[in-house]
């Protein structure tokens, strides 16, 4: 089978998504109804660490074990990574003893070293450029509550970090358009995301622009890990850029709010919209663990036949 990375969510076609995303709904569906589906077994995923996280540690660990694999975390505090050991003879060992990697860290250049180096699948678990199971997971939660995501309006209000960056390389796959609005300093970067064409964005000064007439509103932290220096010039120059119910009232009526979470309530977004009937952050947390599911089979398994494991 073909050696296959997920650093970047253009590393896949539409097709292809189409396909994990059918697999996602069945995945989903057997782990509902508590069926056994173990087509991973004996196969080991290392996660390397290099910042915090809850959601990507858990849907990853708890996915691969209901595929009947295992996890393995691995943190650069505790392990040679930070302690100097080159990125490049890391992914060598490494790669040799594990099925699959999944790498959360700083700069994205590190990840692509990585898997450079890989004899297994690399899964980018968020760098600070990029983060597309995210996205993944939030366009196959937009098909759950609202159908086919093509030709749509999705609003990003806030900084232009790694889930807008991603956001903006999805319109592009899924033929939908991005409104994108942020503070002066903190705008996007077409050149750095490889965006082939202007069709799929617009950039907005004014949020409430970008907002109006919306299908979905979506947003993160004003400050990503690694900034955190910048959080009180941040809280400054972000003040107008709150996603709360006036904003909300823009969008279509029947928009959704999404947030990849954590979430700071009163910051980015307030608590009733967060809290309230368009927010769909639960479900889109929860699909975190259906769609990687999908994903690590795929990278394994390649296109496996439903039938071919009884469930
Ligand atoms: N959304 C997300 O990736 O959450 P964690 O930082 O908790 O993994
Ligand atoms: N943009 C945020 C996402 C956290 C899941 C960060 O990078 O910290």
């Amino acid at each position: 089978m073909q050696l296959k990375h997920y650093l970047q969510f253009t590393d896949f076609c539409r097709e292809e998504y189409e396909y994990l995303f059918e697999r996602t709904r069945w995945l989903k569906g057997a782990f509902k109804q508590f069926q056994q589906y173990w087509p991973l077994a004996d196969r080991t995923l290392a996660m390397i660490f290099d910042k915090n996280s809850t959601r990507t540690r858990l849907s990853f660990e708890a996915g691969m074990q209901q595929l009947g694999g295992s996890a393995i975390y691995l943190s650069t505090r505790d392990t040679q990574l930070g302690r100097g050991e080159p990125v490049e003879d890391a992914s060598r060992v490494i790669s040799r003893m594990v099925d699959l990697v999944m790498i959360r860290t700083y700069r994205h250049h590190v990840i692509e070293r990585f898997a450079e180096h890989s004899r297994v699948p690399v899964i980018n678990g968020l760098t600070d450029e990029f983060h597309p199971c995210q996205i993944m997971s939030d366009i196959f939660t937009y098909t759950e509550f609202r159908g086919n995501i093509e030709g749509k309006v999705v609003a990003w209000i806030g900084d232009a970090n790694n889930v807008c960056n991603t956001w903006l390389q999805a319109a592009q796959v899924f033929d939908f358009k991005m409104h994108v609005s942020t503070p002066p300093g903190y705008g996007i970067n077409p050149e750095r995301i490889g965006l082939s064409d202007k069709v799929h964005y617009e950039v907005f000064e004014n949020p409430h622009d970008a907002v109006s007439g919306a299908d979905l509103v979506t947003t993160d932290v004003w400050t990503s890990m690694g900034f955190e220096a910048e959080s009180e010039q941040r809280r400054n120059d972000f003040a107008d850029f709150c996603v709360d119910v006036e904003m909300m009232a823009l969008a279509k009526s029947d928009a959704l709010f999404m947030h990849c979470l954590p979430a700071h309530r009163g910051e980015e977004v307030s608590a009733d919209v967060l809290d309230g009937p368009q927010s769909v952050v639960w479900d889109e947390a929860e699909n975190r663990l259906h769609t990687q599911k999908a994903l690590m089979e795929y990278l394994l398994l390649g296109r496996v036949d439903t039938n071919r494991y009884k469930i």
